[in-house]
């Protein structure tokens, strides 16, 4: 058994490394299932005869039909919040795993105290119940943030660190009580504390974040979730389940990193600050020169263009126009334009967001060119069109201060001329003007991106 466990180790590792490159990912989802697949037989097979068959089918039956129906029903819009939810879950089956396990050991055993059970339980338990509580409320917070609910924070500035730091340590001293009790009551007790205050401290941790720093906060929680299912393979002795959460915790934390990065902020500043929450600048309307267009316009700008980049942004999946995208590309490489995507790593609202839409519409991967790939070439390039896309193509980033002074951005304003589709002159996420938009060379058709690209489509068709 223990080389099958090996075996899905393998699985998952391969899984993640095929993860990072776009022609190879599929792939490697493939992998990593393989290895879910085989985990869960190697671990039915190990328990067999101390588990009730019929809780386990009807388990697979339940748990995997609602997953399949969610997965099926939810739009790529709506995938984030998916995301939280299903770390939640993660975080809560490690809680109920130690608290499961606790209490075999309390009624079959007698043990009344973690410390007659062993250093490894008395560390373990209390810590997987801890992180899993705290991921799964901190998780659903992100959820419903993610889903536009405005939930605040009910305390303010300094009292709001005192609370969190009299929850921490209450948290702490119901772990020692578990540790050191000696009564079955006093342990139940400790344990019931526990997780409401780990659920406490989820709420109230996330909550203070700002609504456009929820994917870096999804990303933390993912890594917590791995956290707790590691430390929930030490309270039941199983190295598959501790070097998975292992997997998670670490390449949660590594996405962490990559998205602040891209961002240029630290992981700090997200957990403290509030950027694109309620904080729209008072001037974010405040235009002077603004070119409307029409599609037919535009195509006649395509029809003298021989390169054109495409630059997706949150509001391509708003209006779900990764088809039209690629049919409009498609109809201009057969007039001999060289077409091409500027993907920014933090485009959209979760990593990969705008690669996932365009592998939706069966847009080559060749097409497809990270910033660093593609920015040096904009000054070459005669027609840009943003698609939804604000903040990752905000020159204000260029400044020194302002909430997104400093992120790397999509040089379109280089381009010969820029075409911005958007509905209107409202602010991207972070809530700020984006000087783009009044450039000489910039060119808005207000319209939602479908309606825009359908147009553009239909305009090109007509071109001789
Ligand atoms: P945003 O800056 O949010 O801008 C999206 C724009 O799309 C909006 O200005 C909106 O303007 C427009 N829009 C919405 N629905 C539309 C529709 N149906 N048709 C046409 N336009 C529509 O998006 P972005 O440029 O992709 O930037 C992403 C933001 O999310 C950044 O601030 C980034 O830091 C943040 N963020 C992303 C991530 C990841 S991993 N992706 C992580 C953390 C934070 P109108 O309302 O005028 O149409």
């Amino acid at each position: 058994m223990t080389y099958l466990y090996l075996l899905a180790t393998l699985l998952f590792v391969f899984g993640i490394k095929r993860l990072t490159s776009v022609k190879t990912c599929a792939q490697g989802n493939r992998l990593s299932e393989a290895g879910m697949l085989l985990a869960i037989v190697t671990t039915l097979l190990i328990y067999n005869g101390s588990i009730s068959w019929w809780v386990v089918i009807a388990g697979l039956l339940v748990g995997g039909g609602i997953g399949a129906i969610i997965a099926k029903k939810t739009p790529t819009t709506q995938m984030p919040e998916m995301v939280a939810a299903l770390n939640g879950f993660g975080g809560v089956a490690s809680a109920l795993v130690a608290m499961a396990d606790l209490l075999q050991n309390t009624a079959l055993k007698g043990e009344a105290s973690l410390s007659m059970m062993g250093t490894v339980l008395a560390i373990a338990t209390p810590a997987t119940i801890l992180i899993g509580m705290v991921t799964l409320t901190g998780s659903f917070v992100a959820f419903f943030k993610l889903g536009g609910k405005k939930i605040v924070h009910p305390l303010k500035g300094s009292a709001r660190h005192y609370a969190h730091a009299a929850l921490g340590l209450a948290a702490i001293g119901c772990s020692v009580w578990m540790v050191f009790t000696g009564s079955h009551v006093s342990m139940a007790i400790a344990v019931i504390l526990l997780a409401l205050i780990a659920s406490a401290l989820g709420v109230l941790l996330t909550l203070p974040i700002g609504g456009a720093d929820m994917p870096v906060v999804v990303s933390l929680l993912n890594s917590y979730s791995g956290v707790a299912g590691a430390a929930a393979g030490f309270v039941i002795n199983n190295p598959l389940l501790i070097v998975a959460g292992a997997l998670v915790g670490t390449s949660g934390l590594i996405l962490t990193q990559i998205m602040c990065k891209a961002m240029n902020r630290s992981l700090g500043n997200v957990l403290l600050g509030g950027i694109g929450d309620d904080t729209v600048a008072k001037d974010a309307k405040d235009y002077k020169s603004i070119k409307a267009t029409t599609p037919e316009e535009v195509a006649m700008l395509l029809d003298g263009a021989t390169s054109v980049v495409f630059v997706p942004g949150y509001g391509l999946a708003v209006a779900q126009a990764q088809h039209t995208i690629r049919e409009l590309g498609e109809l201009l490489i057969k007039r001999g334009v060289t077409v091409r995507y500027a993907i920014h790593p933090v485009a959209g609202r979760m990593p990969g967001h705008m690669n996932v839409l365009l592998a939706e519409s069966d847009v080559p991967y060749d097409q497809l060119f990270e910033m660093d790939q593609i920015n040096g070439d904009f000054k070459n390039t005669d027609v840009v069109i943003v698609v939804g896309a604000n903040d990752v193509v905000n020159p204000a980033a260029r400044e020194d201060t302002g909430p997104i002074a400093g992120m790397p951005i999509l040089n379109v304003d280089e381009a010969r001329t820029c075409v911005v589709i958007k509905r209107s002159l409202a602010p991207g996420y972070a809530g700020i003007r984006n000087p783009l938009f009044d450039l000489p060379n910039t060119l808005m058709v207000f319209l939602d991106a479908k309606e825009a690209l359908e147009g553009m489509v239909k305009e090109v068709k007509e071109l001789k």
